[in-house]
């Protein structure tokens, strides 16, 4: 059965929940893992990164600081504000767009990020949407990019280890899957998936 809600549904949903200051996936710091793989013994070299879902920015404020040519790209203008606010104080450089993931802008083809993060999107997406997901993102994937995703695996809102094996992994190499060291209540089961673009 399909649970997921469509695309004008999730924008509106996260307008409003932006607009009230409902962001409870935004600990308005990054979290351990994404510092570990940023900044740790085996850091990835900054580059070009894409914040997919950037939400009200805290992501790609910490990737901007890190040294990384950032886009941040989110389906809800609120959150966008947000974000553009944030980074203005924060007195770095981001570049954010507008857009559906689904309906993936062409200018990012030109970018070829060697970093994409997607903290908490996928999810949110309808089960029929994962794969074309999949490939919009290697679309816009440097030879060699990582993909770095973070999601719930269980409940209406997740991304499956199945489905990375089913809709990820004609385009994307699964390089690890570690469960997320930030729970709720309910635990949803939060992992994240390293994956490595297909040759
Ligand atoms: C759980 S929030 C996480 C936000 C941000 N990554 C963070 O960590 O604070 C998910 C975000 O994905 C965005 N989103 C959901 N579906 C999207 C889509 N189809 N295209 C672009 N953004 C989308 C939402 O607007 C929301 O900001």
């Amino acid at each position: 059965m399909e649970t997921q809600q469509s695309s004008k549904v999730v924008s509106f949903l996260y307008d409003l929940a932006y607009r009230l200051g409902i962001s409870p996936w935004d600990l308005g710091k990054p979290m351990d893992e994404l510092v570990d793989l940023i900044e740790g013994d085996k850091s990835l070299p900054a580059g070009r990164a894409i914040d997919l879902g950037c939400g009200a920015g805290t992501k790609s404020i910490y990737l901007a600081r890190q040294g990384w040519k950032v886009t941040g790209v989110d389906i809800s203008g609120q959150a966008l504000t947000h974000a553009r606010t944030r980074t203005a104080e924060a007195g770095v450089d981001v570049d954010y767009i507008q857009a559906d993931l689904l309906n993936m802008p062409s200018e990012l083809a030109e970018r070829r990020f060697d970093f994409l993060l997607d903290f908490g999107c996928a999810h949110n997406l309808r089960n029929t949407a994962k794969a074309a997901y999949a490939q919009a993102t290697a679309g816009i994937a440097a030879p060699g990019a990582t993909l770095y995703l973070y999601a719930f695996t269980r409940g209406p809102q997740s991304v499956t280890r199945k489905q990375i094996h089913t809709d990820f992994a004609p385009y994307w190499n699964l390089v690890s899957a570690e469960p997320g060291s930030i729970r709720r209540w309910p635990d949803a089961g939060p992992f994240w998936y390293r994956m490595q673009l297909r040759e």
